[in-house]
């Protein structure tokens, strides 16, 4: 135990939640020692990388000409497997204070949808990164553990993981996964039909950060108890010049309606699919919300409203995946039960 202890102040070992929107490592006997959007800026030239993280993000549709500020995770996966490389290891070089030697073991959580071409990109980046040894654990799963759930026992737990890219839903018993469905409607999409909204009803072009901040402001899933609402800025589309207008909750709520019905679907499908010894383990145990999209306003009314079922959002939705990941990272027998 005290070995344990000390050797974890010297380990380099990694646990990562590797999202389309967000980046979070725990270090081993460290806690959480990073959390940056998952971006970077680089020279459109020499491609050179400029910033990483929130630095990056700031950049976001504020570039000059030759500088690009990209995502490298879409819909979960790797969409640029360099980017994606120089990401993983300028953040690994910053939890270890620059220290050039260290080659940690890891330990990834991916999307459970996720093909083996996808797998192999996300341990090639990291090998390539300077890991030295790549565990991965399913999203959902990690969520799970994260939580705290009695994973391991003969008993159906379900979790539904609402983060940029993907919507994962999962059942848990006896440490595997029973069943699991992942959509590739999140957070991203969400943004993206403010977006589209706004520019059809009012041809006012916003950006994309603009439309994640109002999505975090006014949006939400169920009608709310007192109106809310936002001055937003963007360029009329008709005169090309910038202008300010004053949206309200009702108008958010319409533009994600479909996002929202994708999701719900997402969670009908998975309990219409649910064994029925497991399926009424959930109807006394709920479902368990975590990801920053489950962070929207009345989701959890939502979900309540159409399935009938106890919904629990998770203390700090945004950091399940990576806890859960730090857990298998802290005991070997459980990362042996649940890596894939
Ligand atoms: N208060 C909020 N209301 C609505 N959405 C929110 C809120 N806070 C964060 N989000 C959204 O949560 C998403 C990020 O969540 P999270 O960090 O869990 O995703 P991720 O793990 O990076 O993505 P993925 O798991 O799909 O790869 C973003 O789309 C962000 O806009
Ligand atoms: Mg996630």
């Amino acid at each position: 135990m005290l070995f344990d202890t000390i050797w974890g102040l010297f380990s380099s070992d990694l646990a990562i939640d590797l999202g389309t929107a967000n980046t979070l490592m725990i270090k081993k006997g460290h806690g959480i020692v990073l959390r940056e959007p998952s971006v970077v800026a680089i020279h459109s030239e020499n491609k050179q990388v400029l910033a990483v993280g929130s630095e990056a993000k700031k950049m976001l549709g504020r570039t000059p000409g030759n500088i690009v500020a990209t995502r490298p995770m879409k819909d979960g996966v790797i969409a640029n497997f360099e980017v994606c490389e120089a990401m993983i290891r300028y953040f690994i070089q910053k939890v270890h204070h620059r220290r050039t030697m260290v080659r940690p073991r890891v330990v990834i959580a991916v999307p459970s949808g996720i093909t083996q071409v996808e797998k192999r990109a996300v341990r090639d980046a990291s090998i390539s990164a300077g890991v030295r040894e790549v565990f991965l654990v399913e999203e959902p799963m990690a969520a799970a553990i994260g939580v705290e759930l009695p994973i391991s026992e003969a008993s159906g737990n379900m979790i539904l993981d609402i983060g940029g890219g993907t919507t994962e839903v999962a059942v848990i018993s006896l440490s595997g996964v029973v069943y699991s469905r992942s959509v590739r409607v999140a957070g991203d999409e969400m943004d993206e039909a403010i977006l589209s909204y706004i520019k059809r009803k009012y041809n006012l072009l916003i950006g994309e950060r603009t439309a994640e901040r109002i999505k975090m402001t006014i949006g939400s899933a169920f009608p709310l108890e007192k109106e809310q609402t936002m001055e937003i800025k963007g360029r009329d589309l008709m005169t090309g010049i910038p202008k300010t207008l004053v949206i309200n909750d009702t108008e958010i709520r319409e533009a994600l309606s479909e996002p929202i019905s994708a999701v719900v679907e997402t969670v009908k499908i998975a309990l219409e699919r649910t064994p029925p010894e497991l399926a009424a383990d959930i109807v006394d145990k709920g479902i368990i919300l975590a990801g920053g999209g489950s962070m929207l306003q009345g989701l959890d009314s939502l979900l309540r409203s159409e399935t009938s079922l106890p919904i629990i959002l998770a203390e700090d939705p945004l950091s399940a995946v990576v806890m859960g990941a730090g857990k298998a990272l802290e005991n070997l027998a459980l990362l042996r039960k649940v890596s894939i």
